[in-house]
């Protein structure tokens, strides 16, 4: 099993008297940096940080069923704000920061829904199909997770201006929290967003506007917008609130504690999550590699990572490619090679799932790790059943957007193959809101005027004259 364990070099040993610090995920460099030099990417040698604790320093708790204790108490002292964060409960297997100088919004407060009738629908046992509905955080996903952990980072280092590259709900989730966090000169942070021309769904960007984000539509896609926010925190000197940033990983972790904590602290057999950018992907692999190196689980669940067949990089270099992590040393000869195919072709991600509408994931060797530790595999399901998965949970009293959809298509696919079998216990993260979308959602049901081209569990509105005889009539058919 891949464990995070680098070499100690010259570099690393200078902030070794730190409890936290920043590594490169390359085994063979593994420089490391304190944790108050905003770095992106190694410096050495171009690699992915990840945010690494000297547990023998920490003070980690023996069982996870020390967390149970943290449900919220009531009151304003510093503990009681962080035990109501679904972030901060878990702190201690994030110690980067003091309590005191924790960020929260009461972000995390997601429970694992036991979803019966779900998985009668789908063929799975009952008691084995549960959702992680992430579309419950204060900004409707779950993207909350990550921005309490970085931008508690912005303020240790004093940022006022901040941006990231969005298909929308990272911006959302970014405008909120900026709008909570004072700088260090007592003002609000500056946020400043990066959006793809006409792609983003209206409930997010609404809420970018709605909470003062500076925000930029560029004649683009994602893939562009993150080219540009990245040029962006060099020039202009923004704080990068994207998942490249190692501290939105540790945040992310922690849905992954949530789901282990609705189970009893049992393992599932299977996580599944919709891949766009990789950052949960990463940042669930990574809970699980500490966990077990931490001896607090003996098992690790396997991952289904599920793309848009119109996005599907992850799958084409994973699943066609076999591209591995190899210990760090995975072939980049032939991912850039793939990459140089996909633009001498003029191949775009596309995909009604604008969410996840990203052909270029940064997080791309993060996510790798992650499936090499958690047994993982990709899927890509196509746009009809990412929106049939999405009409089944609304149909079941859930809802979500259409990217978290691609979970329970996913889902349906490997339950198809017997990859999972219906005894399994799976777990299918429901990443946003199904109120972030509802365009999508409505044209699923109603279709065109006169209902044809609605989905196959479309639930149309019927049309009926403003007389009561007519409802009754109707309500009798
Ligand atoms: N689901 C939703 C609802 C998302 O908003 C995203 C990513 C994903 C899934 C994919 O997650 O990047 O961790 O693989 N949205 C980003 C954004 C890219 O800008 O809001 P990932």
């Amino acid at each position: 099993m891949r464990q995070l364990h680098l070499p100690i070099n010259d570099l690393t040993m200078s902030v070794m008297s730190d409890l936290a610090f920043q590594q490169c995920m390359a085994p063979d460099c593994g420089a490391a940096y304190g944790l108050d030099v905003v770095l992106y990417a190694c410096r050495r040698c171009g690699a992915l940080l990840d945010i690494r604790y000297d547990w023998s320093r920490c003070t980690v708790p023996k069982s996870l069923s020390f967390f149970e204790s943290r449900w919220p108490t009531p009151g304003r002292s510093p503990e009681a704000r962080a035990d109501f964060s679904g972030v901060w409960r878990f702190r201690e297997l994030l110690p980067f920061e003091s309590i005191e100088k924790l960020v929260t919004i009461g972000e995390g407060r997601t429970l694992l829904q036991q979803a019966d009738e779900l998985a009668k629908k789908l063929g799975v046992k009952p008691g084995c199909l549960y959702l992680q509905y992430e579309g419950f955080n204060p900004s409707g996903s779950f993207k909350d997770n990550g921005m309490a952990a970085a931008f508690t980072m912005a303020r240790r280092l004093g940022r006022s201006r901040i941006g990231c590259a969005s298909t929308g709900n990272t911006s959302a989730s970014m405008a909120m929290y900026a709008r909570h966090t004072p700088s260090s000169n007592g003002h609000s942070m500056q946020a400043v967003v990066f959006v793809g021309g006409d792609k983003i769904a209206f409930g997010k960007l609404a809420q970018a506007l709605d909470f003062g984000a500076k925000t930029i539509q560029i004649d683009g896609d994602f893939d562009q917008c993150m080219k540009l926010v990245q040029e962006a925190a060099d020039r202009l000197g923004l704080y990068l609130m994207n998942s490249v940033n190692p501290f939105r990983i540790e945040g992310q972790k922690t849905i992954m504690y949530r789901v282990l904590e609705g189970l009893g602290w049992e393992v599932p057999d299977w996580v599944i999550v919709p891949g766009g950018n990789l950052g949960n992907t990463s940042a669930f692999g990574k809970a699980f590699i500490e966990l077990r190196e931490l001896g607090l689980l003996k098992r690790i669940p396997r991952m289904a990572v599920i793309n848009a067949v119109g996005a599907n990089t992850l799958y084409e270099l994973h699943e066609r490619e076999k591209i591995r992590f190899d210990n760090g040393r995975w072939d980049r000869t032939r991912v850039e090679a793939w990459y140089a195919r996909m633009s001498a072709e003029g191949r775009r991600a596309k995909t009604v799932a604008s969410a996840i509408e990203i052909g270029r994931p940064v997080n791309l060797p993060r996510a790798l790790r992650s499936l090499e530790a958690m047994d993982g595999v990709v899927r890509q399901v196509s746009d009809e059943a990412i929106l049939d998965g999405k009409a089944l949970v609304g149909a079941y009293g859930y809802g979500c957007e259409p990217a978290s959809g691609a979970s329970i298509a996913g889902l349906r696919l490997l339950l198809e193959e017997r990859a999972i079998s219906p005894s399994d216990r799976v777990v299918c993260i429901l990443t946003g809101h199904q109120l972030k979308d509802p365009d999508v959602t409505v044209n699923y049901h109603r279709g065109s005027r006169d209902g044809t081209g609605a989905g196959s569990y479309a639930n149309p509105p019927v049309r009926c004259a403003a007389d009561i005889e007519a409802i009754a009539k109707l309500l009798d058919t």
